[in-house]
């Protein structure tokens, strides 16, 4: 039985042996504190005696009880001290591990990943569903484990003790258990439906947010509150229902337990009656009625808890189930050459490449054109390993890459893409990516190629300025000249460019022309620029049309064919 929850919520060693520990000194506690019951019960039947006369006893050991109780109230507290030192704290710390290796798996799973599911959607797993999952595994399970122990314990000696009173005590139990099982499935199915409108409300706020300039822009402030509004009204109405049928099915067993109470005290006084049990038996019992159903109850509360974490850890093991590339790339030779055998692809559906086929040699220059949405870009994002083909196969040095792990892949590339992504960090940290041991003046020298150091200067605290999240402080042409300043620090062997020039003025474009000769100088490169006449030193050039190459060669035999990249050429001169 353990084994399966440790199967289930995966675990460590060291988190299944706290989990243990925890559930012995919650039973432990559990059965101390019904300690105090054996000793007020004692002490009032003993005064019954010396009332009644049957028994005078002069000496009535007051002293012994006192030390008695005080003896049993320190072990209660001692217990549950151990409980929360030793288990909580300590399944909260191993549970931060959970969170981290979470975010491990994730962060090595390939982009295509990442296009399919939503960020915030895994942004709550890695935040609020492990917090649930650790709260279950903190609080709930040691309990209810901890809860059905100790009542096994104490259903047994009170067995022992007097049978039919036990059984009038405890026939209520299984009743309220039955209730809170049975409506299991239909508890799942409430908090998944919760669940969902959760996220889809969380992620209609999240495209709010970051579409907060359009939104504004083109006045559909009014559509949007609207849609939220109903959307955030769903959420509302599924939480409710969610909330309601937890509420109803805990309210009945709690009714169901109550009703031991009433039994115990209907069989024990009929038994007292007719001389079947003495006062001091009755007693106990009625003590007991008062305290044991308190411990169950909490563990019905928990059980819906547990049966909630159920779609959370189905959430985490979904992302689990993802496939990993875990064989690392290493070139075996200095041969860079890239070849793209029969490769198809598509983001979704829809065939964004088709049949691609070419090759890039070690050390030679090839540049992709073509129309806008021809799949050029696509192209280096496949390359670069951040998509995975359909079909076909893509070689890096003669070795399929389709199978190998995207960080050791990159390792091999320096890349400039049209979307440059900056984190929240200084100047000096966003250019560091590139090479981690840089030093900072290699990163400023690397600045200063990339032609970042005039804007550089001009901000309060040059390189180690903070840029915001994704540079929102920066314009569009210096972000990506931060982007070519780390592809010049990671000197890797392989250059992918994506029109450098593309967000940069005249004077900046002939200045970041010149770094882009200097980082591409005997590496093997592909680069995508629209402006033609800087692509003509090229070795190779492939024209693109709706995902198909549909010409290839050097600058002066396509001018020569006269077909779609002459066209080209001419538009863009
Ligand atoms: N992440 C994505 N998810 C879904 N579709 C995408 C994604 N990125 C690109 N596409 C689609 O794939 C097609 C090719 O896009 P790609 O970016 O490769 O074109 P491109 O030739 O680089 O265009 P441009 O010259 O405008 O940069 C387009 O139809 C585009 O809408
Ligand atoms: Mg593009």
């Amino acid at each position: 039985m353990f084994n399966k929850i440790k199967e289930k919520y995966h675990l460590s060693d060291a988190e299944a042996i706290l989990i243990k520990k925890g559930i012995l000194f919650n039973t432990l506690s559990n059965i101390s504190k019904m300690l105090p019951v054996g000793i007020c019960a004692y002490v009032l039947s003993q005064m019954y005696s010396i009332i009644t006369n049957k028994n005078y006893s002069v000496e009535l050991p007051i002293l012994m009880y006192l030390g008695v109780s005080a003896t049993a109230i320190l072990l209660m507290i001692l217990l549950s001290y151990i409980e929360y030192t030793k288990t909580f704290i300590d399944i909260y710390q191993e549970s931060a591990n959970r969170r981290i290796s979470i975010s491990e798996f994730l962060r090595k799973l390939p982009l295509s990943f990442f296009a399919k599911r939503d960020i915030s959607d895994l942004t709550t797993v890695v935040m609020t569903d492990t917090s649930g999952i650790e709260h279950a595994l903190a609080h709930v399970i040691p309990q209810c484990y901890g809860t059905v122990l100790s009542t096994v314990v104490i259903f047994l000696s009170m067995l022992i003790f007097n049978f039919k009173m036990a059984m009038s005590l405890f026939w209520v139990i299984p009743i309220a258990f039955a209730v809170v099982l049975l409506s299991r499935k239909l508890q799942k199915s409430y908090s998944e439906k919760f669940k969902s409108e959760k996220l889809a409300s969380s992620d209609q706020i999240q495209t709010i947010l970051e579409m907060i300039k359009e939104i504004k822009s083109f006045s559909l402030e009014e559509k949007q509150k609207k849609s939220i509004k109903v959307q955030l009204d769903a959420f509302e109405k599924k939480q409710r229902e969610s909330e309601l049928f937890s509420a109803t099915i805990l309210a009945s067993a709690q009714m169901v337990l109550k009703l031991g109470i009433a039994t115990v005290i209907l069989v024990g006084a009929y038994l007292l009656l007719h001389g079947e049990i003495d006062l001091f038996t009755y007693i106990i019992f009625l003590f007991s009625a008062g305290l044991i159903y308190d411990p169950i109850h909490a563990l019905m509360n928990s059980l819906t808890e547990i049966f909630s974490t159920d779609v959370l850890v189905k959430r985490m093991d979904d992302i689990k189930k993802e496939h990993i590339n875990v064989e690392p790339f290493s070139a075996k030779t200095d041969d860079m050459s890239i070849k793209f055998d029969n490769v198809t692809f598509g983001y979704d559906d829809e065939d964004v490449l088709k049949n691609v086929t070419f090759t890039v040699k070690s050390g030679s220059k090839t540049a992709l054109v073509g129309s806008s949405g021809s799949g050029k870009s696509t192209v280096l994002k496949l390359a670069a390993g951040f998509y995975k083909a359909s079909s076909g196969n893509i070689f890096l040095g003669g070795t399929d890459i389709s199978n190998v792990d995207d960080e050791s892949l990159l390792k091999y590339y320096s890349v400039v893409f049209q979307d440059v992504l900056l984190f929240d960090g200084t100047i000096m940290d966003n250019i560091r990516l590139g090479n981690k041991n840089a030093t900072d003046d290699e990163v400023i020298k690397a600045a200063k190629l990339a032609n970042c150091d005039s804007f550089v200067s001009n901000l309060p605290n040059g390189y180690m300025t903070t840029i915001g999240e994704n540079g929102k402080l920066l314009s569009g042409g210096e972000k990506q000249r931060i982007s070519i300043a780390r592809a010049i620090i990671k000197d890797a062997p392989i250059v992918l460019l994506d029109e450098v020039t593309s967000a940069l003025d005249i004077q900046n474009e002939n200045l970041i022309q010149k770094a882009v000769s200097h980082i591409t100088r005997n590496k093997t490169v592909i680069v995508i620029a629209h402006k033609l006449n800087t692509i003509k030193d090229c070795d190779n050039i492939l024209v693109f049309d709706k995902g198909k190459i549909v010409e290839q060669g050097t600058h002066e035999e396509l001018l020569k064919q006269n077909g779609y990249y002459k066209k080209l050429y001419d538009m863009s001169a």
